[in-house]
């Protein structure tokens, strides 16, 4: 029986289905379990190790910053938030100027969707069908799974199916505070928006006023070939809202707000929300991403893609033809 396995499945309030793997080591794309076993991280750690696991730069942040000043609460000034600030929003697309710090996807997320309320006055949130926002419960008024046994959500929020103009432009009405969504569905099967789709959907915002909020949680930081998918689709979001891969591994999330985005002294807040410890790890990140053109890299070898590659046909054919050479 391994130990840790046994343990945790012993202790943990689980959430998750588990492989049988206790992973304990990891460097670049490659991860090692407790018996030695290699592995190639395909899971990217779930859209966070964009730089991959254990990056030089950022262990040597963190350490620094570890020895320096963990905690830092948002009541005063910290040298490492401002240079991340400065960091994040030289990265950011255009037209975001303001950052809330928080420690996770769906803070951000939650964030997002008060200043959305608070910037408006409105209370009215258009979603896209399959789309994931996180498991708040105002995150998860947003999604689309992973509902039913937590309603009833936070009342206002509709849902429109993926891609279709006429039937979002038809959910926006004077009660809508804003439009939330993902570029490209990602636990609703890595599904892109059609350029048209997008540009639409920033236009109704823009003639409707309505709040344009877009999750980059899981396309940020590199993953579509630009550092965010919006600069791919040339939109102009009032809300990014960003995590995963933003501080190399070390748990971080953020709100990236445009001008229009009414400040919120005394209304919002989060203990760990800019911590020196993820900030100066998030510095090490956004600057390995730019050092190494991770972005750039990500658009050449993205055109590496096949249509039929990977297909199930093919795949059941060389399963067999595997088993036959190795029997
Ligand atoms: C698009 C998107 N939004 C929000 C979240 C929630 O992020 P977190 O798990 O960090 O709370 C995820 C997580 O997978 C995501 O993929």
């Amino acid at each position: 029986m391994n130990t840790s396995i046994d343990t945790e499945r012993r202790l943990a309030l689980e959430v998750y289905p588990k492989r049988d793997v206790c992973i304990v080591r990891g460097e670049g794309a490659l991860l090692w379990d407790d018996q030695g076993n290699e592995y190639i991280d395909c899971t990217a750690g779930i859209g966070v190790a964009n730089i991959g696991h254990a990056h030089p730069a950022v262990v040597a942040a963190v350490s620094r910053q570890a020895a320096r000043l963990i905690t830092c609460p948002g009541i005063f000034y910290n040298d490492v938030r401002a240079e991340l600030m400065q960091k994040l929003i030289g990265v950011a697309p255009e037209g975001l100027e303001r950052a809330f710090l928080c420690n996770s996807g769906t803070e951000a997320m939650e964030a997002a969707i008060k200043f959305a309320r608070i910037t408006t006055g409105k209370n009215g949130f258009v979603s896209a069908m399959r789309g994931f926002h996180g498991r708040s419960m105002g995150a998860l008024s947003a999604t689309f799974k992973y509902r039913q046994e937590f309603e009833p959500l936070i009342p206002g929020h509709r849902f429109v199916p993926f891609n279709n103009i006429d039937k979002l432009e038809s959910a926006i009405d004077e009660n809508t505070a804003a439009v939330i969504i993902e570029l490209v569905q990602g636990e609703g099967g890595v599904r892109p928006a059609d350029p048209r789709y997008a540009t639409a959907v920033s236009e109704l915002c823009k003639a409707r006023g309505a709040l344009l909020i877009v999750d980059e949680i899981q396309t940020g930081f590199g993953r579509t070939g630009r550092m965010f998918a919006s600069e791919v689709y040339g939109v102009s979001p009032d809300i990014v809202a960003v995590s995963k891969a933003i501080a190399g591994g070390v748990p971080m999330g953020a709100a990236l707000c445009s001008e229009r985005i009414a400040p919120a002294v005394g209304k919002h807040g989060s203990t760990f929300g800019g911590n020196p410890l993820a900030c100066a790890a998030a510095i090490a990140t956004i600057e390995a991403l730019l050092e190494q053109d991770l972005p750039g890299q990500a658009a050449k070898n993205g055109k590496h893609g096949s249509t039929f590659g990977g297909n199930p046909l093919a795949c059941a054919a060389a399963i067999a033809t595997i088993e036959t050479l190795l029997e």
